[in-house]
């Protein structure tokens, strides 16, 4: 079947670079003779029939703007058989012969299930947490790890001045791969993330015994939000060292501003071969950006492989970081 009208939607938490990945996906599906229609606020947005027909100039001004200009959304009631049922009939109703999807695994769990019902979908992997196994990078993760960094480097210059030692928990979810970047960006006296197991007095009261020997009075732990407690966390270091601590629980500013030059080329990039993949008849993949170049799995496929905690990165930060 030739594909005359295409979809895209961003779906679950935001990611800088969703822009640049739409944009790339209108202004490729223009490009080849396509009509491109932007779903808003994801698979909810769809379940509500908001969709429009976009141009090139809706696409226009967006690159390096964070956030999406389709909104997202995380939908429940698309979740269950009726609703995949429903929201595949919308999207005939529409004529669309294709859908590209930019979020992150639960986008392409949804993917996945509309691609089941017979609908052809290509999954984009934007978000911060970088934690879709295919793919080295998803977009987003370089800004995010970015803003961090920024942040924690301001942290750094008051908890200098008052020899503090500074918790500052980054996001990932169930994964540590943002807060090792960062931890390691910004020469944390430790990281602690979910996939290592971490011994608070080891780890924590008795590194910053060992350290402040030297002559060391501020110190800096990156905690992964999968880790969490990360206020209960400087009390207690507090009361049993005397060092005053603080927590800064950095929350969804590090989710927005404007996509670094990375994250808006590799989404460019995957906006792109989406497009090219669904004109191949392709459905059910996802697109990965491996050893720097672009390339696509099957969506199971994706979905069903581990990722790897660059423990060896982990342990260079450890052994750097004193
Ligand atoms: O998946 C991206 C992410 O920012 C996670 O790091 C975090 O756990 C979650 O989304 C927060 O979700 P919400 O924006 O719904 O609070």
């Amino acid at each position: 079947m030739a594909i005359k009208r295409i979809a895209v939607l961003t779906s679950g938490g935001d990611a800088p670079g969703m822009n640049a990945a739409v944009r790339a996906v209108v202004r490729t599906g223009i490009s080849r003779g396509l009509e491109v229609y932007g779903i808003s606020r994801g698979y909810h947005g769809l379940l509500k029939d908001e969709i429009q027909e976009l141009s090139l100039r809706s696409v226009a001004d967006i690159i390096h703007r964070g956030g999406t200009m389709l909104y997202t959304a995380r939908s429940k009631s698309f979740a269950t058989p009726e609703g995949v049922t429903a929201a595949a009939d919308i999207l005939k109703d529409h004529q669309i012969d294709g859908l590209v999807c930019i979020g992150g695994d639960g986008t392409f769990r949804g993917a996945q299930d509309l691609c089941r019902k017979g609908f052809p979908c290509i999954g984009v992997p934007a978000t911060i947490d970088n934690d879709i196994s295919c793919c080295e990078h998803t977009i987003g993760f370089d800004t995010a790890m970015n803003t961090c960094v920024e942040m924690i480097d301001k942290l750094r210059d008051t908890a200098q001045s008052h020899d503090r030692c500074s918790l500052v928990e980054v996001m990932g979810r169930h994964s540590g791969e943002l807060a090792l970047a960062v931890g390691l960006a910004v020469g944390a006296t430790g990281i602690i993330v979910p996939e290592v197991k971490f011994d608070f007095d080891k780890d924590i009261i008795d590194r910053m015994k060992e350290i402040s020997k030297t002559g060391k009075k501020h110190f800096i732990f990156v905690v992964s939000e999968g880790v969490g407690h990360t206020t209960d966390l400087a009390k207690k270091i507090e009361e049993i060292t005397g060092v005053e601590s603080r927590a800064t629980i950095l929350g969804h500013v590090q989710r927005g501003g404007s996509p670094t030059a990375f994250d808006r080329n590799m989404a460019s990039e995957m906006g792109h071969r989406s497009v090219e993949l669904l004109l191949l008849g392709k459905s059910n993949r996802v697109v990965a950006c491996q050893d720097d170049r672009i390339e696509d799995y099957d969506i199971e496929q994706a979905l069903s492989m581990k990722k790897m905690f660059p423990k060896d990165r982990f342990e260079i930060a450890h052994e750097i970081s004193n």
